[in-house]
């Protein structure tokens, strides 16, 4: 727990960054799972500087989004591809080719393939270094919505109707939010080899509290994170506020 959200984001980033650098003197790839949201622009701001300020080089780096909204445009502006180059990719060095994000144009017969895909690139690269999260106030990782199976994949899902209002403001209006969405699943997530979790604000207290100290449950998909022993919850004051 840090005592402000922008604290708990630059330990963030600097854990992203020892990563990147550590398998920069070892010749290796770092392969990281990334999250959009309003939660992860402060650890993109600081690797923004850092690569500005101090050189950190991010040639090394592939990523893999969690998550699209389904169907998608990459141009639209509350595409997670939009928000990606927004708050990151377009300010650091990383090779366009090594940056994958769920497809949100394909058909639906298309997806399935895709997703099958997208599962392959990762295990083949070696699986994920490292995953950061955020948490949805339904108690999704990714766009893993409550009934998600711990040991699903990536796959087209749908939308929880509490999602839905969060996301309504950035479509002016909860009727403009797609219904569904590409997400890597919490088999997926679970196979990264580090997870951190991230969750700022009294507005994610309650889920917080649920995700850490409430009964694992389909009901609640951040509370089989109980299950791993490498995963971190890495929260501001407010978000902790109401553990035991
Ligand atoms: C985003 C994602 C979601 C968000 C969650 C919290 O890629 O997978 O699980 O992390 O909805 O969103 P914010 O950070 O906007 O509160």
């Amino acid at each position: 727990v840090y005592p402000n959200q922008q604290i708990a984001a630059i330990n963030v980033a600097k854990r992203i960054a020892k990563l990147i650098t550590d398998k920069q003197t070892k010749n290796e790839q770092a392969i990281l799972g990334l999250a959009t949201g309003v939660t992860p622009i402060g650890v993109y701001a600081e690797l923004v500087r850092m690569h500005k300020e101090e050189g950190l080089s991010f040639k090394n780096v592939v990523t893999f989004n969690l998550d699209e909204y389904y169907p998608m445009q990459p141009t639209a502006a509350q595409s997670y591809v939009t928000f990606m180059n927004e708050n990151l990719f377009n300010h650091i060095d990383i090779d366009k080719k090594n940056i994958h994000i769920p497809d949100g144009t394909l058909s639906q017969a298309e997806v399935v393939q895709f997703c099958l895909e997208y599962e392959h690139k990762i295990t083949s690269l070696g699986g994920l270094d490292l995953q950061i999260l955020g948490i949805g106030r339904t108690g999704h990782i990714g766009f893993n919505e409550p009934g998600s199976a711990p040991n699903s994949g990536t796959r087209i899902v749908t939308l929880d109707d509490l999602t839905r209002s969060d996301a309504a403001r950035d479509f002016g209006g909860k009727e403009n939010v797609p219904v569904k969405a590409i997400t890597m699943g919490i088999g997926t997530i679970f196979k990264a080899r580090e997870i951190i979790l991230m969750a700022w604000n009294e507005k994610k207290a309650a889920i917080i509290k649920k995700a850490v100290e409430g009964e694992i449950s389909g009901d609640v998909p951040a509370t089989y994170l109980q299950l791993s022993d490498h995963v971190e919850f890495m929260l501001d004051e407010g978000a902790a506020s109401a553990l035991t």
